[in-house]
């Protein structure tokens, strides 16, 4: 196997899982990585592991380097088993390694893993020699888990910061410089897993400044390596825990006989027609929600249309709905349309799930009964319209 190493005697011993396509219900058409380092020193220290089913693999890699009974040290950086799921292996192959952790993060591994291990608990600011390298600990609760943490390679001034400036992407590059489009990877996994933590993102940039900390190279936990430019994938985030937009307007729906479909498209239309707007269309049936979900990042508007199906939206749209809202979206203009054949329904259920969001609403919501006809379309592209002007005017 090759040897990747960050910088002397800093490695990336994880593997490559090219065959996953959902992560807890986010689309991975590209599969993705679980990244482990280890670093080697007068102590040898390993950060992190990978997935149960991935040891073998990571063992591999730690062998080109070192014998793996040699770890003095194990760092658990997250509790989530996509990282911690080898411990049980490691901690058996390398039988003097201590297990470097958070309170919370002992905890979290004490509940998954009937584990007798040696356990040193740290908070921000500890620091662990490993001879001529030093590794400074920084939590970083809810990035993504209560358990989180960083862990910083002082000389070297690597961050290893677990989850956060990840990316799902399975492949042969290990560096952003070798790899394009890595900050479109990050910016869907951002939206996907870490929106509803914006405003802990925003604080534990403002920790990471303030510690002084200075960084040549981000290895984070899934995806590629940023050693080009790390400054540009935490501008990114710091746009995004802002939860900055733009101009953009989401047309999202799905439809049953196709009305509703006509009327998304009509309102489409509409935003269009105020010009200058950047806009999208998607059918909740057609297109993964995790792509979706990307695009509402730094949209400024989404308006969301349902059938009316047994007095109340469409099981599609409520699934969407319950995603969106637990992502807990920020700085955004939303508006409801329904097709309905004669109770109607479906727009009284999205605009409860909307207000329940803390959107700017746009009242009322568009109803049609049956198949839109000239004046419902008329209506539509005015909905359309009027929505555009608004995300124009930056009116959230
Ligand atoms: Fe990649 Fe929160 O685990």
């Amino acid at each position: 196997m090759v040897k990747v190493a960050l910088k002397d005697g800093v490695y990336w011993v994880g593997a490559v899982d090219w065959n996953l396509r959902d992560f807890h219900g986010y689309a991975l058409p590209n599969g993705t990585t679980y990244n482990a380092y280890l670093i080697v020193d007068d102590k040898i220290a390993l950060v992190d592991t990978v997935k149960h089913g991935f040891y073998g693999e990571m063992l591999a890699r730690i062998e080109e380097i070192v014998d793996p009974k040699d770890i003095d040290y194990v760092v658990s950086n997250h509790v989530e088993i996509d990282h911690s799921g080898s411990l049980p292996m490691i901690m058996k192959d390398a039988p003097d390694a201590e297990i470097y952790a958070t309170e919370k993060g002992r905890e979290g591994l004490g509940d998954y893993y009937d584990c007798d291990w040696p356990f040193n608990i740290v908070k921000t600011g500890d620091e662990l020699s490993l001879g001529s390298k030093t590794l400074s600990f920084i939590e970083a609760p809810m990035l993504h888990w209560p358990d989180s943490m960083f862990t910083y390679i002082r000389e070297d001034r690597i961050l290893l910061p677990n989850d956060a400036f990840g990316q799902h992407i399975a492949s042969v590059q290990r560096f952003d410089d070798e790899l394009e489009g890595a900050v479109d990877l990050a910016a869907e996994y951002f939206a996907n897993i870490l929106m509803p933590f914006a405003p802990l993102v925003l604080k534990q940039l403002r920790k990471i400044q303030d510690l002084g900390i200075e960084i040549d190279i981000i290895g984070p936990s899934h995806g590629i390596i940023w050693r080009s430019h790390p400054e540009r994938i935490i501008e990114a985030y710091s746009e995004w825990g802002q939860g900055l937009t733009k101009e953009k307007v989401l047309v999202i729906y799905d439809s049953m006989w196709g009305s509703t479909e006509m009327m998304a498209r009509a309102i489409l239309e509409g935003v269009l027609s105020e010009g200058g707007v950047e806009a999208g269309i998607y059918h909740l049936r057609k297109t993964e929600w995790s792509d979706i979900i990307k695009e509402v990042l730094d949209a400024r508007a989404v308006i969301i249309g349902s059938p009316t199906l047994n007095g109340g939206m469409f099981p599609t749209v409520a699934g969407f709905l319950t995603y969106l809202k637990g992502l807990r979206p920020l700085n955004k203009i939303a508006g409801a349309f329904e097709s309905y054949g004669w109770g109607g329904g479906a727009a009284r259920d999205v605009m409860e799930m909307l207000h329940k969001m803390r959107l700017d609403v746009v009242e009322p919501a568009l109803r049609v009964k049956y198949r839109p006809k000239e004046d419902a379309i008329t209506q539509c592209k005015d909905f359309g319209r009027d929505i555009a002007r608004k995300v124009k005017e930056g009116k959230v």
